[in-house]
This record gives structure tokens, C-alpha cells and sequence, in this order.
């Protein structure tokens, strides 16, 4: 039935793109990227062709999180998924404080809860469709949140735990880029570029502060064993030659920094946010207002701006909408598959259109009046 429903052209975006991760890559910077391959890709990444593009995106990254002196932008290979295994080396002394919200942080609590040089982490959990709080704890000595609950569409606001002196490790996988945050409330921002950042995975950053930076020395003076690809200190050294430790993906590297330029270009992170600020407004503001729909998270402040959940009546089958934008060319609107729930999950990253956003809320809109008629 879903495929048989077809769109009429005023309700198509002009891009089908909403996945939370891969994400829409813009086809300007692809574009970019097929003019300078000939001279760029298949070119050796210690050689000044890849490392002048590394080095625009690390210091674009500065310009555009506003990062003080003292801080630096580290980069390596594999992911996000691979700098918490990198963390949990190089950065938590001890005892770690996890908030636990989602699929996504809680993940990086059961990369601590396993390692055997550390202490059995603080987790602090809460339902899907909200987040805990941290809470100051002398035992602390890094407290690890997450800007963006990608499998949940719950935010929360950067800020360290009053009173303590445990560095804060922030996982900005989806929220750096879209979100607004005040470097001097964390030590570690890192995230990975195939959601704000409009390109493609396999790639982690981190935004480290002065502390953070010295946690990495002092860890790596103790004699901790640190496995080479997951080394800190070896990371740190690659990233100020504006290098990798090992073989980085090209095309990657090329499409994170033609996205920090665009978006410093428009105004930077304030514009970024204020872009996700719109799509946000657009897409909970149909969900409110709809007959079928309505916003997973309760509380509007922790609603995310960058990949929203929207759940639907039983009445409405969440699959055959997903389903039915799918055969018309909107891709990846279903929910994350673990949260099991009877929603969409729609990304409002700054390269997606706020237009795009509300033409398909007139596509869903659409979608379940012909599914109800079938
Ligand atoms: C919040 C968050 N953390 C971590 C990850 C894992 O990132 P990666 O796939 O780069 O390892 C994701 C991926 O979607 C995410 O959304």
C-alpha cells in the first residue's frame, strides 16, 4: 500500500535527505570535491595538499566553537565509537560519572564498566525521552554527557557539575555543529562528522581543553598501557602536524572542512543553531498541532533541535509512513531501531533545508490521510 502512494510534486523537498547519521551531505561540497580530486584524493596524507585541509578544518573548528587559548582540536580514525575505547584509556583516571539517557551513552558507560585498569563507573540512568543529572562526587574525576541523545531526540545543556574538579567528556556526536555550547563548561567535545558536519563517518574530533590535554600527558607518563590506535599522546602529536596517526579517508577530510568554512562563512555557530532552532520550531510546532503526532520528548528545553522524535497514535503506523516517504524519495525518517517505538525520528541538521522540513510535514500529513483511505 505505502508504495503505492505517490507525492505530489509540491510536497517533495528539494532534498529527501533526513537520516540522523549518515547524514545529508551537501551536493555543493561534493561538487567541491570532485574539482580538486584530480590533485587531492589518492594523495598522500603527510604531504601539505591533505594536511593544509586538515589543518582549515582544525582551526575552522576553533574559530567556529570559539575555542580559547590553550585548547586544541585532536583528531583520529574510527569514529566516535573509537574515541570512547581512546577515553577510556587517555582520559578517565579512576572512576567515571555517567549520565545514562539513550542508546548512545549508554554505550560509552559499558566501554568503562568493562575496562579492567578502571573503577566501576557512576551511571546515572533515566527514561528514553529524558536526562539525568550529574552529580559532584569527590570519587569523580571525569564526568561524561552527551549534547545530543541521537537515538532518543533528548538534548541537554552543556554545563559542568558545580563544586568538582573532574574534567567533563562530552559526547557531541550529533549535537557539535547544531547545538550551542560554552567551551568553558567542558574539557572534551568530541563527535564524529557524518551528522552536523555534513560528511562522512570513520573519523572522531575532539575539542580538548588545557586540563583535558594535561589529564592525556599525565595518563600517558604513568605507564598506562595505551594500544597504539587508541594512544591520546600519539593522536595529539599527529593532530598538531595536522596528521593522522594512520591512513585517513580523504574524501572525509575534504567534506568536514568545506562544511566548518560554509558554516563560518554564514555566521558560524550561531547561525548553524539558529538554522536547527528553525527546523525545531517547524517540525514540534506541526507535531503540536497535529491530530496524530506529538513530540516523544515532554519537556520542550531538552527536545533536541538536531534529530527530532516524533511519535504517532496507534491509530497511525509509523513503519508504512516511514515506508510510503521512503518509495518517494524521503529517505531514513524511521526511528532508532532499539527505542522500538510507533515514531519517526527526523534529523534538523543546519545542511538540511527549514523549507525542506516543512514540506514534509505536508508529505506526512499526506501520507497518512492516504494510508487511512487505502
Ligand atoms: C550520540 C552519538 N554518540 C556516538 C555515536 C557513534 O558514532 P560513530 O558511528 O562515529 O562511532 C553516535 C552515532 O550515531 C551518536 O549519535
Amino acid at each position: 500500500m505505502a508504495a503505492e502512494i505517490v507525492l505530489p510534486p509540491e510536497l517533495r523537498p528539494s532534498d529527501g535527505r533526513f537520516g540522523s547519521g549518515p547524514s545529508k551531505v551537501r551536493n555543493e561540497a561534493v561538487a567541491a570535491l570532485v574539482a580538486v580530486a584530480p590533485d587531492y584524493l589518492g594523495t598522500s596524507h603527510r604531504r601539505e595538499t591533505v594536511r593544509s585541509v586538515v589543518r582549515r578544518a582544525r582551526e575552522g573548528l576553533v574559530a567556529l566553537f570559539a575555542l580559547p587559548d590553550g585548547y586544541e582540536v585532536l583528531l583520529g580514525n574510527g569514529g566516535t565509537t573509537t574515541f570512547w575505547d581512546a577515553a577510556a584509556f587517555g582520559l578517565v583516571d579512576r572512576r567515571s560519572q555517567h549520565l545514562s539517557f539513550g542508546e548512545f551513552s549508554a554505550k560509552f558507560a559499558a566501554v568503562v564498566a568493562g575496562a579492567p585498569h578502571l573503577d566501576a563507573p557512576d551511571v546515572i540512568e533515566s527514561a528514553p525521552g529524558t536526562h539525568p543529572e550529574p552529580r559532584a562526587d569527590a570519587a569523580v574525576d571525569a564526568y561524561a554527557l552527551t549534547h545530543n541523545e541521537t537515538s532518543t531526540g533528548v538534548s541537554m545543556e552543556i554545563a559542568r557539575p558545580e563544586g568538582t574538579e573532574g574534567i567533563v567528556l562530552v559526547d557531541a556526536t550529533s549535537g557539535a555543529g547544531g547545538l550551542r555550547v560554552d567551551p568553558g563548561q567542558f574539557d572534551a567535545y568530541y563527535f564524529a562528522p557524518q551528522k552536523c558536519f555534513a560528511g562522512e563517518g570513520g573519523l572522531w574530533l575532539a575539542c580538548c581543553s588545557p586540563l583535558a590535554l594535561e589529564r592525556i600527558e599525565r595518563i600517558a607518563a604513568s605507564g598506562r598501557w595505551l594500544p597504539p590506535s587508541l594512544s591520546l599522546p600519539i593522536a595529539l602529536e599527529n593532530s598538531r602536524l595536522d596528521q593522522t596517526y594512520n591512513t585517513p579517508a580523504l574524501a572525509t577530510l575534504f567534506l568536514l572542512a568545506h562544511q566548518v568554512d560554509w558554516m563560518l562563512e554564514h555566521g558560524g555557530l550561531e547561525w548553524a543553531a539558529s538554522r536547527c532552532d528553525r527546523s525545531a520550531e517547524i517540525l514540534y510546532g506541526w507535531a503540536e498541532a497535529s491530530s496524530f503526532a506529538t513530540p516523544f520528548v515532554a519537556k520542550p528545553g531538552e527536545r533536541s533541535h538536531v534529530s527530532a522524535t516524533i511519535d504517532f497514535d496507534d491509530g497511525v503506523d509509523a513503519a508504512a509512513v516511514a515506508a510510503a516517504l521512503r518509495a518517494n524519495g524521503i529517505v531514513d525518517t524511521e526511528p532508532y531501531r532499539k527505542l522500538g517505538r510507533n515514531q519517526l525520528r527526523i534529523a534538523l541538521y543546519p545542511a538540511i533545508e527549514p523549507d525542506d522540513v516543512a514540506t514534509l510535514t505536508g508529505a506526512v500529513d499526506y501520507v497518512v490521510d492516504a494510508l487511512a483511505s487505502c
